[in-house]
């Protein structure tokens, strides 16, 4: 049997209390009811909190390549991408025996389904899906394990196709008849090993590796960023850790944005790519290497 008397002039109160997750046996202490009598007033009241536990929410899935040697790559652009630069990772990786490759975002272009207005005629999507094709494929030759993260132009994909990605499903099947493995993530983030975060970030800067660094401060970890097409180093205001833009593997003579886009005051574009060895992260740009003594000059 309920005790007590049902306070309707305090109801909106005490809607708002339910709403918020306090249990009617609580609510009805505070009044000095019956649970009954309070759980009858308040059984259609739902908690927010109820609600938002209906909508999804994203769990921490970030891909960690497990520590040791890893060749660092961002920004091929494919098909805009320079076979020169891959003969030089190639060569590079054979020398300081690394069989891993990590893709930090953008190696595919995906020019066709961009929302930007193409002027070049050339070419065609399926063209440039086999060529994207064929040099995943060889990668995953060379390569005992590949490791491909999205970048903003992986997104276009999903963009177009109202959330649906088929790159993951392209990546398995070509995957299928090479003998690397390829491990693909549509987030913008990995991890390498305890200390490094490869990240193709949101945010660009005109300045190399600002963003990284500033990055690595909220973080606490080192920071090696694609996206921005810079190649540099700088440390964080701590000076513990390090943030690096990555370059890129991107021919520049094929970037239409570049020849037909009219100036800009960003500076250029500079490919290069980086390898992680022995816990150092080692840089492969041209005001940095000798390419003769890889045989690519
Ligand atoms: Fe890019
Ligand atoms: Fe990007």
């Amino acid at each position: 049997m309920s005790t007590g008397v049902w306070p309707k002039e305090r109801e909106p109160e005490l809607i708002a209390m339910r709403q918020s997750g306090v249990t009617t046996r609580h609510i009805a202490e505070l009044l000095g009811i019956s649970d009954q009598l309070a759980s009858y007033h308040l059984k259609d009241v739902e908690p927010i909190t109820k609600m938002l536990d209906l909508l999804p929410d994203y769990p921490e899935e970030t891909v960690r390549i497990p520590e040791g040697p890893c060749a660092l790559t961002a920004d091929w652009h494919s098909p805009y991408l320079s076979m020169l630069w891959v003969r030089r990772l190639f060569a590079v990786c054979t020398k300081l025996k690394v069989k891993r490759l990590a893709i930090v975002g953008d190696f595919t272009d995906l020019a066709w389904i961009s929302h930007y207005i193409r002027k070049e005629t050339r070419g065609s999507s399926a063209e440039d899906m086999e060529i994207t094709v064929s040099v995943l494929g060889m990668l995953l030759d060379f390569f005992d394990e590949v490791y491909w993260s999205w970048g903003n132009h992986e997104n276009r994909m999903s963009n177009i196709l109202l959330g649906q990605d088929l790159l993951p499903v392209i990546g398995r099947a070509v995957a299928k008849s090479h003998k690397g493995r390829l491990i693909t993530t549509d987030q913008q983030t990995m991890l390498l090993g305890n200390d490094w975060r490869l990240e193709h970030p949101k945010t660009f800067s005109r300045d190399a590796a600002k963003v990284a660094a500033a990055a690595a401060a909220i973080f606490h970890k080192h920071v090696a960023c694609g996206h921005a097409h810079h190649f540099g180093m700088k440390y964080d205001v701590s000076g513990q850790y390090l943030g690096i833009d990555l370059g890129g593997m991107f021919d520049i003579g094929k970037q239409e944005y570049l020849h037909k886009g009219g100036i800009t005051v960003l500076p250029a574009w500079t490919p290069g790519f980086w390898v992680y060895k022995s816990k150092k992260m080692l840089p492969f740009e041209n005001a940095l290497v000798d390419w003769n003594d890889y045989g690519t000059a």
